[in-house]
């Protein structure tokens, strides 16, 4: 029998490509090994957002090489479709090359790979096609993602996804929704919707649902109990999603929405299509429904040009949200990206200082977020336990984490375990990061 390895690295796009990359070779008659050294095809699925992440992959590629002779290497995803074929000068062991576009092609280059051949592709974007197959190989069983929409059609200045993602292509709502009710005849109870923008998902087929109606529909199949989805784009995030929200107690109240930064002069350099005063309005839709939304986010400082004025107005911008929690990243550049060709660029230090000062002025706003909730009983899915500190770990439908200790079952016992199960939880501590309770019955 054939054996494969294979890494991730990423956004849960890439971790659920790898899923199906996964599943489409144990069809095909591999068995996947956790060592390298294990494996006749070593697969690298890579990412290539910031952070010279190219050179971190050909080192990565060093190392596999000698972990021994005679096996097939690959790289897949957007370091895959940025370099290309330079990977085969810079790296010669390795023998395939293919982006995310190109995956539906994976069993015919499996083909071509098993006949000998030591250069095989799948680099075309040019594509209409979504990764669409049955063989998923998920680990968790009772959390799935859904890919509902592929690639990005936007253009920011910074990014390099829509150079390694390909045009964006939204799946058929008939095609998510069997999905997702398979899913839910499996035991899944929390799925998680995804695309790099999901929000501007729009149905291929006659029906043409778009975001809010999937989301929708989604929200009543029988069996979920939790549906998320990542990652919206303020541009196409529309009242009707959180109208959604609000009428589907299914659907996770919690929203990620990247504002990138709250300076309307660098929103506009960024390309990022949308005004601070266009971001806060959908900013007061989701204050303003029925449910309690939580709202995180991303932000870039030291965007080229970015002055100590439009910092500060990232900075006003969080006060005045007061997301509950945010992803914050130092502008790096990246190949092919317009940003790379503005001036200004903004010095390492001064970028680390804007991170630092954006960071505790966010610990605070989360510990004063998180302080609101003692004292109140949130329902948790059981995701784990942590023997570190001998409490389970749940998430709410806001996204938060709350450790909890359970007084019937105060550690897993043999099989019986509290994972995939949803429980009542009083919380009696807030950090900024996280929530603590007690299970309760
Ligand atoms: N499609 C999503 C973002 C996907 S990338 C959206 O548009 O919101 C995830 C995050 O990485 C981005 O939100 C951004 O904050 C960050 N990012 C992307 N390119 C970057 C770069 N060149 N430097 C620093 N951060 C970057
Ligand atoms: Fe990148 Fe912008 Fe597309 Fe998001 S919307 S993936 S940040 S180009
Ligand atoms: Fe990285 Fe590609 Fe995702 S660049 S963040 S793996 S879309």
């Amino acid at each position: 029998m054939k054996t494969f390895y294979i890494e991730t690295f990423g956004c849960q796009m890439n971790t659920h490509d790898s899923e199906k990359v996964i599943g489409t070779l144990v069809e095909k008659g591999y068995r996947q090994v956790d060592k390298v050294a294990d494996a006749e095809l070593v697969l690298y699925n890579t990412c290539s957002i910031r952070d010279k992440a190219e050179q971190k992959v050909f080192h990565r590629l060093d190392q596999f090489k000698r972990e021994g002779k005679g096996k097939i290497f690959g790289v897949l995803g957007c370091v895959a479709q940025q370099e290309g074929e330079r990977i085969f000068e810079r790296a010669p062991h390795v023998s395939l090359v293919a982006g995310s576009a190109s995956y539906t092609k994976l069993p015919e280059m499996l083909i071509q790979l098993e006949a000998g051949n030591r250069r095989v592709t799948g680099l075309s974007l040019h594509t209409t096609e979504t990764f669409d197959t049955p063989y998923t190989s998920r680990d968790n069983p009772h959390r799935a993602y859904i890919t509902i929409i592929e690639g990005c059609d936007k253009a920011c200045a910074y990014c390099v996804v829509p150079f390694t993602r390909g045009p964006e292509r939204s799946r058929t709502s008939e095609s998510v929704l069997r999905e997702a009710r398979s899913l839910a005849e499996l035991g899944y109870t929390e799925v998680q919707l995804l695309g790099q923008n999901v929000n501007s998902y729009r149905d291929p087929s006659p029906a043409g649902w778009d975001f809010a109606k999937l989301l929708d529909e989604t929200g009543k199949i029988d069996g979920l109990r939790r549906i998320r989805f990542t990652t919206s784009h303020p541009r196409d995030f529309g009242k009707s999603i959180v109208d959604a929200i609000d009428e589907n107690e299914t659907l996770c109240n919690h929203v990620h929405l990247p504002v990138q930064s709250g300076s309307d002069a660098v929103l506009n350099r960024m390309q990022r299509s949308y005004t601070r005063s266009d971001y806060l309005r959908r900013v007061e839709w989701m204050r303003k429904a029925q449910r309690d939304i939580a709202m995180t986010t991303d932000i870039i400082v030291g965007f080229p040009g970015e002055t100590e004025a439009e910092f500060n107005e990232t900075l006003r911008l969080i006060d005045e949200v007061e997301y509950d929690a945010m992803f914050i990243f130092k502008y790096s550049k990246r190949p092919n990206t317009p940003a790379l060709q503005y001036e200004d660029h903004i010095p390492e230090e001064e970028k680390t200082r804007r991170f630092t000062l954006l960071q505790e002025q966010q610990r605070s706003i989360q510990i004063r977020r998180n302080a609101r909730y003692v004292g109140k009983t949130e329902q948790v899915h059981v995701e784990g336990y942590n023997p570190a500190t001998s409490q389970w770990i749940g998430r709410t439908s806001q996204h938060k984490t709350l450790n909890f200790a359970d007084a019937q079952l105060p550690a897993p016992a043999g099989a019986e375990t509290l994972t995939g199960r949803y429980l009542d939880v009083l919380v009696t501590r807030a950090g900024p990061n996280s929530l603590a309770g007690q299970s309760v019955f």
